[in-house]
C-alpha cells in the first residue's frame, strides 16, 4: 500500500521541506504537506499542532516536521499523547530514535544540516524498525504515571 507521509514546517524549515517533499514524491511516495506554503515569517505551532493531532489520531504512522532549530516544531509535537518526536541531526540518531524509541514523528533543523544530510536521514527513519524488549518498557514510562491509561 502506498504510504503517506505528512510534512510540515515554519519559515525556518521551508526550503527543505520543499526539497524533501520533493525527493518523497520522486521515490514514490504519497505527501500530505501540512506547510508552510512560502518563505515568510510564521509561527510554527500554527503549522505543526495539525500535523501532531494527526498522529495522535493514527491517520499516519510516521511524520517529518522541521523548523529553523527543530526545537520549537519538536516541542510542539511532543504535547501531544502518543506522538514521540525525535530532534536529530545526523542518521545514526534518526536510526536510533526509531529502533530504542519508537519515535513516530521527526524532526529537523532546517538551518544547521544539509537537505542532502535531511533526505538520508528521513530514509533512515522511515526504513527503520522499533526494536521493542526493554525499549518498549521505557517508552510506556514516558507518560507521567498519573496521566497514563494503562487498561
Ligand atoms: C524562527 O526564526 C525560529 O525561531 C524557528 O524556526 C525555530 O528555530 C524555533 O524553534
Amino acid at each position: 500500500m502506498e504510504q503517506i507521509i505528512p510534512i510540515a514546517s515554519d519559515h525556518g524549515g521551508f526550503e527543505m521541506k520543499q526539497y524533501l517533499v520533493e525527493k518523497l514524491t520522486k521515490a514514490g511516495y504519497k505527501v500530505h504537506d501540512y506547510g508552510t506554503f512560502s518563505p515568510e515569517s510564521v509561527d510554527y505551532p500554527d503549522m505543526i499542532h495539525p500535523l501532531a493531532s494527526a498522529i495522535e489520531a493514527g491517520q499516519y504512522p510516521l511524520g517529518i516536521i522541521l523548523c529553523g532549530s527543530g526545537n520549537g516544531a519538536q516541542m510542539t509535537a511532543n504535547h501531544h499523547h502518543n506522538v514521540r518526536a525525535a530532534l536529530c541531526w545526523n542518521v545514526e540518531l534518526s536510526k536510533l530514535a526509531r529502533q530504542h524509541n519508537n519515535a513516530n514523528v521527526l524532526a529537523l533543523p532546517g538551518r544547521f544540516i544539509s537537505n542532502e544530510l535531511a533526505w538520508e536521514m528521513v530514509q533512515a527513519f522511515l526504513h527503520t524498525d522499533f526494536e521493542g524488549g526493554r525499549h518498549k518498557r521505557r517508552i510506556e514510562k514516558i507518560e507521567p504515571i498519573e496521566k497514563r491509561n494503562d487498561e
